[in-house]
């Protein structure tokens, strides 16, 4: 079973972007228990989001970049942390790896990372829980990555079978479904529909909100990885590629 599927678990899925450092237990505990049932026929690779750990640490290192460092470093590690510890009660053998062990910026501002570490984990028959966080850039000091971009990169260097983001609503909407407008689930992103959709950046995203999300998305779409985002109900569907009702980007 050489089959690979890279989850990214948002960060307003497993915490409450509303609350500082608040996580979401029960939601975490049934995506874990989601997690051990993909790992019986897969590889897995798990990349976390920030949601309101990062979004604390920012406020706490109030502009400073020296601590920003520290405060993101020590609050992502907190809620690492939590979800290894939920992944690991749940029987998935989950190993934390800090973007700053596995990523660097390139010249380009590009994110590349260390697929022989990981390919090394999996091999051991271990799930790699990466997260968005500090990484190194080549032209010096440290860099924010948003875990949606971390996730993308796996994907597409570990050649990975399918690239999921979970999310804690169903999908991709015509715009903010929190909102409440009418908005309309999207069964395919495509680039062309990408300009048409609308979104509200909640103040509880440090780094993108959902188009950095379909930016990331798409370049592993392109890259020829299968790509949904969707919730916690249609993961089965995402990962076996079946129908359902969530989002699939096409490039
Ligand atoms: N067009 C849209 N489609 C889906 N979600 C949207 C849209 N616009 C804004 N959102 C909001 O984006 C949130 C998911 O993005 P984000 O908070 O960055 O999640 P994550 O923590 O998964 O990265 C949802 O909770 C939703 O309220
Ligand atoms: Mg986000």
């Amino acid at each position: 079973m050489h089959r690979l599927i890279v989850v990214k678990l948002g960060g307003s899925l497993i915490t409450d972007k509303q609350r500082p450092l608040s996580l979401r237990r029960e939601a975490l505990a049934s995506v874990s228990r989601e997690m051990a049932e993909i790992c019986e026929s897969r590889r897995l690779v798990i990349v976390h989001g920030g949601g309101s750990f990062g979004h604390f640490a920012v406020l706490r290192a109030a502009g400073s970049r020296s601590k920003l460092v520290e405060e993101v470093r020590y609050w992502m590690t907190q809620l690492n942390l939590e979800v290894v510890r939920t992944l690991r009660e749940r029987g998935v053998p989950a190993v934390g790896l800090p973007p700053i062990a596995l990523a660097v910026l390139d010249g380009e501002g590009l994110c590349r990372v260390d697929a022989e570490l990981v390919s090394w984990l999996l091999e051991a028959g271990l799930v790699p829980v990466t997260h968005g966080g500090l990484v190194r850039a080549e032209a010096g000091g440290l860099e924010i990555v948003s875990g949606d971009t971390l996730a993308s990169e796996l994907a597409v260097r570990l050649g990975a079978e399918a690239l999921i983001y979970l999310m804690d609503v169903d999908g991709v909407y015509t715009s903010d479904p929190r909102a409440g407008e009418g908005a309309r689930l999207l069964k395919v992103v495509t680039p062309r529909s990408l300009d048409t959709i609308r979104g509200s950046s909640s103040g509880m995203d440090v780094t993108g909100g959902i188009r950095l999300k379909l930016m990331e998305a798409l370049r592993a779409a392109r890259s020829g990885v299968r790509v949904a985002l969707g919730g916690v109900r249609e993961l089965r569907a995402m990962v076996e590629g079946v129908e359902g009702r969530y989002t699939i980007v096409k490039p």
